[in-house]
Protein backbone atom coordinates (compact mmCIF):
# COMPACT_ATOMS: atom_id res chain seq x y z
CA UNK A 1 0.00 0.00 0.00
CA UNK A 2 1.32 3.43 -1.05
CA UNK A 3 0.26 6.19 1.44
CA UNK A 4 1.50 10.12 1.39
CA UNK A 5 1.63 12.28 4.35
CA UNK A 6 1.73 16.01 3.76
CA UNK A 7 3.87 17.03 6.17
CA UNK A 8 5.08 21.13 5.83
CA UNK A 9 7.32 20.80 8.90
CA UNK A 10 7.46 18.06 10.86
CA UNK A 11 4.18 17.88 12.72
CA UNK A 12 2.61 14.58 11.73
CA UNK A 13 6.13 12.99 12.12
CA UNK A 14 4.85 10.87 14.58
CA UNK A 15 1.89 9.65 12.75
CA UNK A 16 4.16 8.53 9.67
CA UNK A 17 6.07 6.96 11.96
CA UNK A 18 2.92 5.23 13.37
CA UNK A 19 1.76 4.14 9.70
CA UNK A 20 5.41 2.69 9.05
CA UNK A 21 4.99 0.54 12.63
CA UNK A 22 1.90 -0.69 11.48
CA UNK A 23 1.96 -1.64 7.43
CA UNK A 24 3.87 -4.19 6.28
CA UNK A 25 7.81 -4.03 4.35
CA UNK A 26 6.25 -3.40 0.66
CA UNK A 27 4.24 -0.74 1.77
CA UNK A 28 5.61 2.84 1.83
CA UNK A 29 5.02 6.19 3.22
CA UNK A 30 6.09 9.03 1.69
CA UNK A 31 6.40 12.46 3.26
CA UNK A 32 5.92 15.58 0.58
CA UNK A 33 6.26 19.66 2.47
CA UNK A 34 4.09 21.67 0.16
CA UNK A 35 0.82 21.48 -1.44
CA UNK A 36 2.30 21.33 -4.60
CA UNK A 37 4.42 18.64 -4.12
CA UNK A 38 1.17 16.89 -3.17
CA UNK A 39 -0.64 17.53 -5.81
CA UNK A 40 2.37 16.49 -8.07
CA UNK A 41 2.69 13.20 -6.05
CA UNK A 42 -1.09 12.34 -6.36
CA UNK A 43 -1.10 12.71 -10.31
CA UNK A 44 1.97 10.78 -10.70
CA UNK A 45 2.13 8.26 -7.94
CA UNK A 46 -1.28 7.45 -7.51
CA UNK A 47 -1.39 6.93 -3.86
CA UNK A 48 -3.89 4.85 -1.90
CA UNK A 49 -4.50 7.05 1.10
CA UNK A 50 -3.34 10.82 1.53
CA UNK A 51 -2.90 11.91 5.04
CA UNK A 52 -3.74 15.71 5.94
CA UNK A 53 -3.13 17.91 8.86
CA UNK A 54 -6.45 19.63 9.67
CA UNK A 55 -5.56 22.81 11.77
CA UNK A 56 -8.38 24.94 13.29
CA UNK A 57 -7.38 27.60 10.57
CA UNK A 58 -8.13 27.70 7.25
CA UNK A 59 -4.97 29.78 6.20
CA UNK A 60 -3.95 29.22 2.18
CA UNK A 61 -1.51 26.60 2.82
CA UNK A 62 -3.91 24.31 5.54
CA UNK A 63 -4.72 21.25 4.92
CA UNK A 64 -8.22 22.32 4.89
CA UNK A 65 -8.09 24.00 1.59
CA UNK A 66 -5.37 21.04 0.42
CA UNK A 67 -8.64 18.39 1.52
CA UNK A 68 -10.90 20.73 -0.55
CA UNK A 69 -8.96 20.79 -4.17
CA UNK A 70 -8.03 17.19 -3.91
CA UNK A 71 -11.67 16.27 -3.22
CA UNK A 72 -12.56 18.34 -5.80
CA UNK A 73 -10.58 16.19 -8.37
CA UNK A 74 -10.30 13.27 -6.84
CA UNK A 75 -13.79 11.85 -6.39
CA UNK A 76 -12.71 8.73 -4.74
CA UNK A 77 -9.34 9.11 -3.47
CA UNK A 78 -8.96 8.23 0.58
CA UNK A 79 -7.69 10.95 2.61
CA UNK A 80 -7.86 10.94 6.23
CA UNK A 81 -7.27 13.83 8.09
CA UNK A 82 -5.57 14.31 10.95
CA UNK A 83 -5.99 16.90 13.94
CA UNK A 84 -4.92 17.57 17.58
CA UNK A 85 -8.81 16.70 19.59
CA UNK A 86 -9.86 13.78 20.03
CA UNK A 87 -13.89 12.83 19.87
CA UNK A 88 -17.08 13.51 17.31
CA UNK A 89 -16.96 16.65 16.85
CA UNK A 90 -13.56 16.99 15.05
CA UNK A 91 -14.73 13.71 13.43
CA UNK A 92 -17.72 14.91 12.31
CA UNK A 93 -16.00 18.34 10.63
CA UNK A 94 -13.34 16.78 8.89
CA UNK A 95 -15.72 14.12 6.96
CA UNK A 96 -17.83 16.99 6.19
CA UNK A 97 -15.22 18.74 4.85
CA UNK A 98 -14.28 15.62 2.37
CA UNK A 99 -12.20 13.25 4.35
CA UNK A 100 -12.63 10.02 4.33
CA UNK A 101 -11.86 9.21 7.92
CA UNK A 102 -10.29 11.47 11.49
CA UNK A 103 -7.64 10.34 13.93
CA UNK A 104 -6.22 13.05 16.60
CA UNK A 105 -2.38 12.63 17.31
CA UNK A 106 -2.28 12.05 20.72
CA UNK A 107 -1.71 8.89 22.54
CA UNK A 108 -1.53 5.94 22.13
CA UNK A 109 -1.29 6.76 18.69
CA UNK A 110 0.05 3.17 17.34
CA UNK A 111 -3.85 1.93 18.56
CA UNK A 112 -5.27 4.69 16.74
CA UNK A 113 -3.45 4.20 13.36
CA UNK A 114 -4.27 0.54 13.36
CA UNK A 115 -7.59 0.62 14.27
CA UNK A 116 -8.48 3.47 11.58
CA UNK A 117 -6.18 1.38 9.22
CA UNK A 118 -8.79 -2.14 9.76
CA UNK A 119 -11.77 0.35 9.34
CA UNK A 120 -9.86 1.49 6.01
CA UNK A 121 -9.01 -2.46 4.55
CA UNK A 122 -12.59 -3.35 5.27
CA UNK A 123 -13.88 -0.26 3.26
CA UNK A 124 -11.52 -0.74 0.49
CA UNK A 125 -12.84 -4.03 -0.22
CA UNK A 126 -16.46 -3.21 0.08
CA UNK A 127 -15.41 -0.36 -2.17
CA UNK A 128 -13.46 -2.70 -4.73
CA UNK A 129 -16.45 -5.14 -4.72
CA UNK A 130 -19.00 -2.35 -5.46
CA UNK A 131 -16.84 -1.50 -8.14
CA UNK A 132 -16.27 -4.80 -9.59
CA UNK A 133 -20.43 -5.36 -9.38
CA UNK A 134 -20.46 -2.20 -11.18
CA UNK A 135 -18.67 -3.14 -13.88
CA UNK A 136 -20.13 -6.54 -14.32
CA UNK A 137 -24.02 -4.35 -14.22
CA UNK A 138 -22.21 -2.41 -17.62
CA UNK A 139 -20.99 -5.20 -18.85
CA UNK A 140 -24.57 -7.25 -18.65
CA UNK A 141 -26.15 -4.55 -20.06
CA UNK A 142 -23.80 -3.85 -22.65
CA UNK A 143 -24.70 -7.12 -23.98
CA UNK A 144 -27.92 -7.09 -23.33
CA UNK A 145 -28.06 -4.11 -25.46
CA UNK A 146 -26.54 -5.49 -27.94
CA UNK A 147 -28.51 -9.00 -28.25
CA UNK A 148 -31.98 -6.76 -28.09
CA UNK A 149 -30.40 -4.31 -30.96
CA UNK A 150 -32.39 -3.63 -33.73
CA UNK A 151 -30.32 -4.02 -36.78
CA UNK A 152 -31.22 -2.25 -40.24
CA UNK A 153 -30.72 0.64 -42.39
CA UNK A 154 -33.74 0.63 -44.36
CA UNK A 155 -35.95 3.39 -44.20
CA UNK A 156 -38.88 1.05 -43.47
CA UNK A 157 -36.70 -0.39 -40.39
CA UNK A 158 -35.60 3.21 -39.24
CA UNK A 159 -39.36 3.63 -39.08
CA UNK A 160 -39.28 0.35 -36.67
CA UNK A 161 -36.99 2.09 -34.35
CA UNK A 162 -38.66 5.33 -34.23
CA UNK A 163 -42.25 4.13 -33.35
CA UNK A 164 -40.72 1.60 -30.74
CA UNK A 165 -38.90 5.30 -29.17
CA UNK A 166 -41.76 7.27 -29.00
CA UNK A 167 -44.54 4.49 -27.53
CA UNK A 168 -41.89 3.26 -25.56
CA UNK A 169 -42.75 5.41 -22.13
CA UNK A 170 -46.39 5.62 -22.93
CA UNK A 171 -48.16 3.40 -20.84
CA UNK A 172 -50.62 1.65 -23.67
CA UNK A 173 -50.48 -1.65 -25.27
CA UNK A 174 -48.85 -1.93 -28.82
CA UNK A 175 -49.68 -3.96 -31.77
CA UNK A 176 -47.09 -5.68 -33.86
CA UNK A 177 -47.66 -7.36 -36.80
CA UNK A 178 -45.74 -9.15 -39.31
CA UNK A 179 -44.70 -12.05 -40.91
CA UNK A 180 -43.07 -14.99 -39.08
CA UNK A 181 -39.02 -14.32 -38.01
CA UNK A 182 -39.55 -10.69 -38.91
CA UNK A 183 -38.71 -9.13 -35.39
CA UNK A 184 -42.01 -8.85 -33.65
CA UNK A 185 -40.74 -10.42 -30.34
CA UNK A 186 -37.18 -7.98 -30.83
CA UNK A 187 -39.36 -4.90 -30.80
CA UNK A 188 -41.26 -5.86 -28.03
CA UNK A 189 -38.06 -6.47 -26.11
CA UNK A 190 -36.87 -3.21 -27.49
CA UNK A 191 -39.51 -1.77 -25.56
CA UNK A 192 -39.13 -2.87 -22.96
CA UNK A 193 -35.83 -2.06 -22.76
CA UNK A 194 -36.39 1.37 -23.61
CA UNK A 195 -38.52 1.99 -21.10
CA UNK A 196 -37.61 0.24 -18.63
CA UNK A 197 -34.32 2.73 -18.60
CA UNK A 198 -36.64 4.84 -17.18
CA UNK A 199 -39.43 3.95 -15.19
CA UNK A 200 -40.71 0.60 -15.42
CA UNK A 201 -38.69 -1.78 -13.40
CA UNK A 202 -40.84 -5.58 -13.89
CA UNK A 203 -39.50 -7.84 -16.08
CA UNK A 204 -40.65 -8.60 -19.95
CA UNK A 205 -42.47 -12.28 -19.63
CA UNK A 206 -43.72 -14.12 -22.77
CA UNK A 207 -46.57 -15.85 -23.94
CA UNK A 208 -47.50 -17.80 -26.62
CA UNK A 209 -51.07 -18.25 -27.14
CA UNK A 210 -51.21 -20.25 -29.93
CA UNK A 211 -49.52 -22.82 -28.23
CA UNK A 212 -52.27 -23.79 -25.28
CA UNK A 213 -55.73 -24.45 -25.32
CA UNK A 214 -57.97 -21.71 -23.66
CA UNK A 215 -58.25 -23.40 -20.47
CA UNK A 216 -54.59 -23.68 -19.94
CA UNK A 217 -53.96 -20.64 -21.19
CA UNK A 218 -56.38 -18.80 -18.53
CA UNK A 219 -54.54 -19.93 -15.78
CA UNK A 220 -51.07 -19.36 -17.15
CA UNK A 221 -52.17 -15.41 -17.89
CA UNK A 222 -54.40 -15.20 -14.73
CA UNK A 223 -53.02 -17.66 -11.93
CA UNK A 224 -54.79 -20.04 -9.93
CA UNK A 225 -56.14 -20.53 -6.53
CA UNK A 226 -55.41 -23.81 -4.97
CA UNK A 227 -57.75 -26.55 -5.24
CA UNK A 228 -58.97 -24.28 -8.13
CA UNK A 229 -59.08 -27.64 -10.62
CA UNK A 230 -57.76 -30.67 -10.12
CA UNK A 231 -53.83 -30.55 -9.78
CA UNK A 232 -54.51 -27.30 -8.55
CA UNK A 233 -52.34 -27.45 -5.23
CA UNK A 234 -51.04 -24.63 -4.72
CA UNK A 235 -51.96 -21.11 -5.48
CA UNK A 236 -50.28 -19.63 -8.95
CA UNK A 237 -49.36 -16.55 -9.99
CA UNK A 238 -50.30 -15.92 -13.26
CA UNK A 239 -47.82 -14.24 -16.74
CA UNK A 240 -49.94 -10.89 -15.81
CA UNK A 241 -49.06 -10.49 -12.51
CA UNK A 242 -45.68 -11.74 -13.29
CA UNK A 243 -45.03 -8.93 -15.62
CA UNK A 244 -46.45 -6.65 -12.65
CA UNK A 245 -44.46 -3.38 -13.98
CA UNK A 246 -43.03 -4.86 -16.56
CA UNK A 247 -43.64 -5.91 -20.32
CA UNK A 248 -46.28 -8.89 -20.94
CA UNK A 249 -45.64 -10.09 -24.45
CA UNK A 250 -48.72 -11.96 -26.09
CA UNK A 251 -47.62 -13.88 -29.34
CA UNK A 252 -49.24 -15.21 -31.96
CA UNK A 253 -53.11 -13.48 -30.54
CA UNK A 254 -53.95 -13.89 -34.08
CA UNK A 255 -55.43 -17.49 -33.29
CA UNK A 256 -57.09 -16.94 -29.93
CA UNK A 257 -60.54 -18.12 -29.72
CA UNK A 258 -63.21 -15.53 -29.48
CA UNK A 259 -64.26 -16.27 -25.77
CA UNK A 260 -60.67 -16.05 -24.97
CA UNK A 261 -59.86 -12.54 -27.00
CA UNK A 262 -63.00 -11.16 -24.50
CA UNK A 263 -61.04 -12.05 -21.64
CA UNK A 264 -58.66 -10.30 -22.62
CA UNK A 265 -60.37 -7.90 -23.65
CA UNK A 266 -61.86 -7.54 -20.11
CA UNK A 267 -58.15 -6.98 -18.68
CA UNK A 268 -56.84 -4.63 -21.50
CA UNK A 269 -60.12 -2.27 -20.91
CA UNK A 270 -60.23 -2.72 -16.79
CA UNK A 271 -56.89 -3.33 -15.74
CA UNK A 272 -58.51 -6.36 -13.35
CA UNK A 273 -58.51 -10.08 -13.06
CA UNK A 274 -58.89 -12.47 -11.07
CA UNK A 275 -57.43 -15.61 -10.79
CA UNK A 276 -58.99 -18.94 -12.02
CA UNK A 277 -61.18 -20.40 -8.91
CA UNK A 278 -61.02 -16.87 -7.27
CA UNK A 279 -63.01 -14.17 -6.01
CA UNK A 280 -60.32 -11.38 -5.32
CA UNK A 281 -59.76 -9.17 -8.59
CA UNK A 282 -56.10 -8.08 -9.09
CA UNK A 283 -55.35 -5.41 -10.35
CA UNK A 284 -52.93 -5.22 -13.04
CA UNK A 285 -49.85 -2.63 -14.31
CA UNK A 286 -48.37 -4.47 -16.93
CA UNK A 287 -47.85 -2.81 -20.41
CA UNK A 288 -48.76 -5.69 -23.14
CA UNK A 289 -47.51 -5.85 -26.38
CA UNK A 290 -49.07 -8.06 -28.70
CA UNK A 291 -47.62 -9.73 -31.84
CA UNK A 292 -49.46 -12.01 -34.74
CA UNK A 293 -48.52 -13.29 -37.89
CA UNK A 294 -52.09 -13.80 -39.04
CA UNK A 295 -54.13 -11.60 -41.87
CA UNK A 296 -55.62 -9.24 -39.26
CA UNK A 297 -57.74 -7.41 -41.07
CA UNK A 298 -59.00 -10.70 -42.72
CA UNK A 299 -59.61 -12.16 -39.74
CA UNK A 300 -61.67 -8.65 -38.60
CA UNK A 301 -64.05 -8.81 -41.46
CA UNK A 302 -64.86 -12.57 -40.76
CA UNK A 303 -65.69 -12.17 -37.40
CA UNK A 304 -62.79 -14.07 -35.93
CA UNK A 305 -61.24 -11.47 -34.66
CA UNK A 306 -62.49 -8.64 -31.96
CA UNK A 307 -63.15 -5.33 -33.54
CA UNK A 308 -63.06 -3.80 -29.67
CA UNK A 309 -60.01 -6.14 -28.95
CA UNK A 310 -58.33 -4.42 -31.71
CA UNK A 311 -59.04 -1.31 -31.21
CA UNK A 312 -57.89 -1.42 -27.72
CA UNK A 313 -54.20 -3.10 -28.83
CA UNK A 314 -53.84 -0.98 -31.56
CA UNK A 315 -53.32 2.21 -29.78
CA UNK A 316 -49.81 1.80 -31.70
CA UNK A 317 -49.75 -0.40 -34.78
CA UNK A 318 -46.54 -1.33 -35.54
CA UNK A 319 -45.67 -3.26 -38.62
CA UNK A 320 -42.86 -4.62 -38.94
CA UNK A 321 -41.97 -5.47 -42.74
CA UNK A 322 -40.61 -8.97 -44.36
CA UNK A 323 -37.25 -9.41 -45.16
CA UNK A 324 -37.05 -9.40 -48.72
CA UNK A 325 -38.96 -5.63 -48.80
CA UNK A 326 -35.89 -4.10 -46.89
CA UNK A 327 -34.07 -2.48 -49.27
CA UNK A 328 -29.93 -3.90 -48.69
CA UNK A 329 -30.80 -5.58 -45.58
CA UNK A 330 -30.06 -8.99 -46.32
CA UNK A 331 -26.03 -8.10 -46.56
CA UNK A 332 -26.55 -6.34 -43.52
CA UNK A 333 -27.97 -9.19 -41.23
CA UNK A 334 -25.99 -11.80 -42.63
CA UNK A 335 -22.97 -9.71 -41.97
CA UNK A 336 -24.32 -8.72 -38.34
CA UNK A 337 -25.51 -12.15 -37.91
CA UNK A 338 -21.82 -14.08 -39.22
CA UNK A 339 -19.67 -11.55 -36.72
CA UNK A 340 -21.99 -12.17 -33.98
CA UNK A 341 -21.49 -16.24 -34.50
CA UNK A 342 -17.55 -15.93 -34.97
CA UNK A 343 -17.90 -14.12 -31.41
CA UNK A 344 -19.75 -16.54 -29.90
CA UNK A 345 -17.25 -19.05 -30.97
CA UNK A 346 -13.88 -17.98 -30.69
CA UNK A 347 -12.89 -21.36 -33.28
CA UNK A 348 -15.17 -19.65 -36.35
CA UNK A 349 -12.94 -16.03 -36.27
CA UNK A 350 -11.81 -14.64 -39.27
CA UNK A 351 -14.41 -16.10 -41.54
CA UNK A 352 -15.97 -13.73 -44.47
CA UNK A 353 -18.76 -13.61 -46.54
CA UNK A 354 -18.44 -14.30 -50.73
CA UNK A 355 -19.65 -11.84 -53.15
CA UNK A 356 -21.58 -14.61 -54.94
CA UNK A 357 -23.18 -16.05 -51.32
CA UNK A 358 -24.45 -12.53 -50.78
CA UNK A 359 -26.19 -12.65 -54.48
CA UNK A 360 -27.08 -15.70 -53.63
CA UNK A 361 -28.90 -14.69 -50.69
CA UNK A 362 -30.51 -12.00 -52.66
CA UNK A 363 -32.04 -14.01 -54.89
CA UNK A 364 -33.91 -15.58 -52.03
CA UNK A 365 -37.52 -14.77 -50.62
CA UNK A 366 -37.06 -15.89 -47.14
CA UNK A 367 -40.68 -16.81 -45.85
CA UNK A 368 -38.80 -17.98 -42.89
CA UNK A 369 -37.17 -13.72 -42.54
CA UNK A 370 -34.34 -12.73 -40.41
CA UNK A 371 -34.67 -15.84 -38.11
CA UNK A 372 -34.32 -18.30 -41.64
CA UNK A 373 -31.38 -16.04 -42.80
CA UNK A 374 -29.85 -16.25 -39.12
CA UNK A 375 -29.83 -20.11 -39.30
CA UNK A 376 -28.79 -20.59 -42.88
CA UNK A 377 -25.65 -17.82 -41.60
CA UNK A 378 -25.24 -19.86 -38.61
CA UNK A 379 -25.16 -23.50 -40.70
CA UNK A 380 -23.09 -22.08 -43.41
CA UNK A 381 -20.51 -21.39 -41.08
CA UNK A 382 -20.62 -24.74 -39.75
CA UNK A 383 -19.97 -26.21 -42.69
CA UNK A 384 -17.87 -23.74 -44.01
CA UNK A 385 -13.74 -25.06 -44.17
CA UNK A 386 -12.06 -22.33 -46.04
CA UNK A 387 -12.65 -19.36 -44.03
CA UNK A 388 -14.64 -18.28 -46.72
CA UNK A 389 -18.65 -18.90 -47.25
CA UNK A 390 -19.63 -19.81 -50.24
CA UNK A 391 -23.08 -20.52 -52.29
CA UNK A 392 -21.61 -24.38 -51.48
CA UNK A 393 -21.25 -23.72 -47.49
CA UNK A 394 -24.67 -22.11 -48.08
CA UNK A 395 -26.63 -24.85 -49.87
CA UNK A 396 -29.70 -25.17 -51.92
CA UNK A 397 -32.73 -22.32 -50.69
CA UNK A 398 -35.87 -23.33 -51.52
CA UNK A 399 -38.76 -22.00 -50.22
CA UNK A 400 -41.10 -24.07 -48.84
CA UNK A 401 -44.34 -22.38 -49.02
CA UNK A 402 -45.17 -23.39 -52.02
CA UNK A 403 -43.13 -25.90 -53.24
CA UNK A 404 -45.42 -28.67 -55.18
CA UNK A 405 -43.46 -31.74 -53.96
CA UNK A 406 -46.01 -34.07 -55.86
CA UNK A 407 -47.68 -33.64 -59.33
CA UNK A 408 -46.88 -34.02 -62.93
CA UNK A 409 -43.94 -32.89 -64.33
CA UNK A 410 -45.45 -29.62 -65.88
CA UNK A 411 -47.73 -28.86 -62.84
CA UNK A 412 -44.45 -28.75 -60.71
CA UNK A 413 -42.77 -26.48 -63.17
CA UNK A 414 -45.88 -24.38 -63.13
CA UNK A 415 -45.73 -24.07 -59.74
CA UNK A 416 -41.95 -23.49 -59.72
CA UNK A 417 -42.96 -20.19 -62.19
CA UNK A 418 -45.71 -19.17 -59.73
CA UNK A 419 -43.35 -19.11 -57.03
CA UNK A 420 -40.69 -16.91 -59.13
CA UNK A 421 -43.35 -14.42 -60.22
CA UNK A 422 -44.81 -14.16 -56.78
CA UNK A 423 -41.00 -14.12 -55.19
CA UNK A 424 -39.74 -11.16 -57.92
CA UNK A 425 -43.02 -9.46 -57.38
CA UNK A 426 -42.31 -9.04 -53.55
CA UNK A 427 -39.02 -8.03 -53.89
CA UNK A 428 -39.97 -5.30 -56.83
CA UNK A 429 -43.04 -4.11 -54.19
CA UNK A 430 -45.22 -5.33 -57.33
CA UNK A 431 -43.64 -2.71 -59.62
CA UNK A 432 -44.29 -5.25 -62.82
CA UNK A 433 -41.80 -3.02 -65.07
CA UNK A 434 -38.87 -3.53 -62.46
CA UNK A 435 -40.01 -7.70 -61.95
CA UNK A 436 -39.87 -7.87 -65.79
CA UNK A 437 -36.80 -6.24 -66.39
CA UNK A 438 -35.31 -8.48 -63.25
CA UNK A 439 -36.56 -11.44 -64.83
CA UNK A 440 -35.46 -10.82 -68.40
CA UNK A 441 -38.73 -10.54 -69.89
CA UNK A 442 -40.51 -7.88 -71.83
CA UNK A 443 -43.28 -6.25 -70.03
CA UNK A 444 -46.00 -8.17 -71.84
CA UNK A 445 -44.79 -11.42 -71.40
CA UNK A 446 -44.99 -10.93 -67.67
CA UNK A 447 -48.55 -9.50 -67.64
CA UNK A 448 -49.27 -12.62 -69.72
CA UNK A 449 -47.58 -14.58 -66.88
CA UNK A 450 -49.49 -13.04 -64.09
CA UNK A 451 -53.09 -13.22 -65.70
CA UNK A 452 -52.30 -16.94 -66.36
CA UNK A 453 -51.33 -17.84 -62.61
CA UNK A 454 -54.37 -15.19 -61.29
CA UNK A 455 -51.83 -13.15 -59.54
CA UNK A 456 -53.63 -10.00 -59.75
CA UNK A 457 -55.38 -10.32 -56.51
CA UNK A 458 -52.27 -11.56 -54.73
CA UNK A 459 -49.69 -8.73 -55.21
N1 LIG B 1 -33.61 -6.36 -37.24
C1 LIG B 1 -33.00 -7.37 -36.59
N2 LIG B 1 -31.73 -7.21 -36.13
C2 LIG B 1 -31.12 -8.20 -35.49
N3 LIG B 1 -31.66 -9.39 -35.23
C3 LIG B 1 -32.91 -9.61 -35.65
C4 LIG B 1 -33.65 -8.61 -36.33
N4 LIG B 1 -34.87 -9.11 -36.62
C5 LIG B 1 -34.89 -10.37 -36.13
N5 LIG B 1 -33.72 -10.69 -35.54
C6 LIG B 1 -33.40 -11.99 -34.93
O1 LIG B 1 -34.10 -12.99 -35.66
C7 LIG B 1 -34.69 -13.95 -34.81
C8 LIG B 1 -36.20 -13.96 -34.97
O2 LIG B 1 -36.75 -12.75 -34.46
P1 LIG B 1 -38.12 -12.74 -33.60
O3 LIG B 1 -38.22 -11.41 -32.96
O4 LIG B 1 -38.21 -13.94 -32.72
O5 LIG B 1 -39.18 -12.87 -34.79
P2 LIG B 1 -40.77 -13.06 -34.73
O6 LIG B 1 -41.21 -12.85 -33.31
O7 LIG B 1 -41.31 -12.02 -35.66
O8 LIG B 1 -41.05 -14.44 -35.21
C9 LIG B 1 -34.23 -13.60 -33.43
O9 LIG B 1 -33.06 -14.31 -33.14
C10 LIG B 1 -33.94 -12.12 -33.52
O10 LIG B 1 -33.00 -11.72 -32.56
MG1 LIG C 1 -41.99 -14.95 -32.62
Amino acid sequence: MKIVVLDPNGELRDVSAAFHRALGTTDTVSTVTSAHALSTYVGRQSPELVVVELAGDDAQDSGWLVLKRLRARYERLPILGVGVEDGFSPAIDAIRGGATGYIARIPPLDDRVSLFLAHFHGLRRLVHEAELLEEEAERFHRAEDERYRIVGESPQMREVRRLVERVARIPRPVLVLGERGTGKELVARAIHRTASNSDSLGPFVAVNCAALPDTLLESELFGHEKGAFTGAAHTRSGKFEQASNGTLFLDEIGHMSLAFQQKILRVVEYKRFTRVGGQEEIEVRTRIVAATNANLDERLRKGQFLHDLYDRLAFEVIRVPPLREREGEIETLAQYFLDQFMREVPAFAGKRLSQRAVNLLYGYSFPGNVRELKNIIERAVYRDTTNELTPEDIGILTDHRFQATSGTFKQRVAAFERQLLVDTLRTKNSNRAAAARSLGLRYHQLRHLVAKHNLDEDL
